[in-house]
């Protein structure tokens, strides 16, 4: 059974629909983040799933019970979840242990087993040495870890974190993804993180929900969604790359330039237009034609612009027969200059189709 389940789940605001027919399913000790962009429903999500706001229509069940429902929902402190807000705040005026242990206190557990249990998830998170500091004498990435303590130590259902490093610096952020993922592997809780950093998303999550104006685009591990875009918009909006248009002639699939056999493809398109994304990095160039090697698609094209970005060269190249150029991306050592004449390898197999 699964743990958690948003099953057409929508929410309105007048006549705005923030959330439009959201459906998600979590196993147990799963950790899923919802990533998009700014408005596109997120925080209203994960306010549903932890009660302080009814869905317009749908349902969420939690271990098989519906929870929540446009009728009638469970309030948030009998739903056994904890939320950190996008702005979490913890008490100024508690020590590190004294706010870590304060939802046992409200769950009356004796003296003896808040310390026990303080002092463990203390250690976890490695705070233990600063058990008796104040917020104001932490830094942000401590504060975010007593934030993090205080809502697992109470053994949540379901945890819900509302872009819980937006007020980190670069640094601290990528030190802290790794955190959670960490704090999440040894104690197997069922998570909902949302975050718009797509890294920030492939390094926590088993799998990510893409929204897009309160719908889901795709749901998929962070390997298939990167490399399997089912849409224009999560190919987009999942690291940078290339949109081509062909037409199906045939058994192949011409992109002006040239074409591919439509079998070699991923998918291969049926008649008429068929778009495809392919990823800067699956596109090589060479300097002379390579020998044949059985890859049907080796291009003459021309480097338009490149820029140096020390841990890759970002070229554009225009292909004949294309109006736009494509971009590639390559090694630091793979040094062309602009109006350099190159051909350009695409492998089929890297070429996704894309709705
Ligand atoms: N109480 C409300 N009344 C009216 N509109 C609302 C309300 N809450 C949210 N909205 C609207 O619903 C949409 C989704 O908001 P939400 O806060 O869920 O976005 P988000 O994905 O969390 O964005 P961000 O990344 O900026 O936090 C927005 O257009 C927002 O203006
Ligand atoms: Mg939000």
């Amino acid at each position: 059974m699964s743990k958690l389940v948003l099953r057409n789940v929508s929410r309105t605001f007048g006549g705005f629909t923030a959330v439009d027919d959201f459906n998600l399913s979590l196993q147990e000790g799963e950790l899923v983040s919802l990533l998009g962009p700014s408005g596109c429903g997120k925080t209203t999500t994960l306010r549903m799933i932890a009660g302080f706001m009814s869905p317009t229509a749908g349902t969420i069940e939690l271990d098989g019970e519906v929870i929540s429902s446009a009728a009638s929902s469970l309030p948030p402190e009998k739903r056994k979840m904890s939320m950190i807000f996008q702005s979490y705040a913890i008490w100024p005026n508690m020590t590190v242990a004294e706010n870590v242990g304060f939802g046992l206190k409200v769950r009356k557990a004796g003296p003896d087993e808040i310390r026990r249990r303080v002092d463990e998830i203390l250690e976890v998170v490695q705070l233990g040495a600063l058990r008796e500091r104040y917020p104001a004498e932490l830094s942000g990435g401590q504060q975010q870890r007593v934030a993090l303590a205080r809502s697992i130590v109470v053994k949540p259902a379901v945890l819900l974190l509302d872009e819980p490093l937006s007020n980190l610096d670069a640094n601290l952020r990528e030190e802290m993804r790794f955190e959670i993922r960490r704090l999440h592997d040894e104690f197997r809780i069922t998570m909902v993180y949302v975050t718009h950093d797509q890294a920030e998303a492939m390094v926590t999550s088993d799998r990510i929900a893409v929204m897009n104006k309160g719908r889901i685009e795709q749901v998929d591990a962070p390997y298939e969604l990167y490399s399997r875009p089912k849409t224009r918009f999560v190919a987009g909006f999942i690291g940078r790359t290339n949109f081509l248009e062909g037409r199906r002639i045939g058994p192949d699939v011409d992109f002006g330039g040239f074409s591919v056999p439509a079998a070699a493809m991923q998918a291969d398109g049926s008649d008429g237009a068929v778009h495809v994304s392919i990823r800067p990095q699956s596109i090589v160039l060479h300097r002379n034609r390579p020998a044949a090697d059985g890859s049907p698609c080796c291009v003459p094209a021309t480097v338009q612009r490149r820029a140096y970005l020390g841990e890759y060269w970002d070229y554009h190249v225009s292909l004949p027969g294309i109006s736009q150029t494509l971009r590639v991306t390559a090694r630091p050592q793979d040094v062309f200059e602009v109006d350099d004449p190159v051909f350009v390898r695409i492998d089929p197999d890297q070429l996704t189709l894309i709705s």
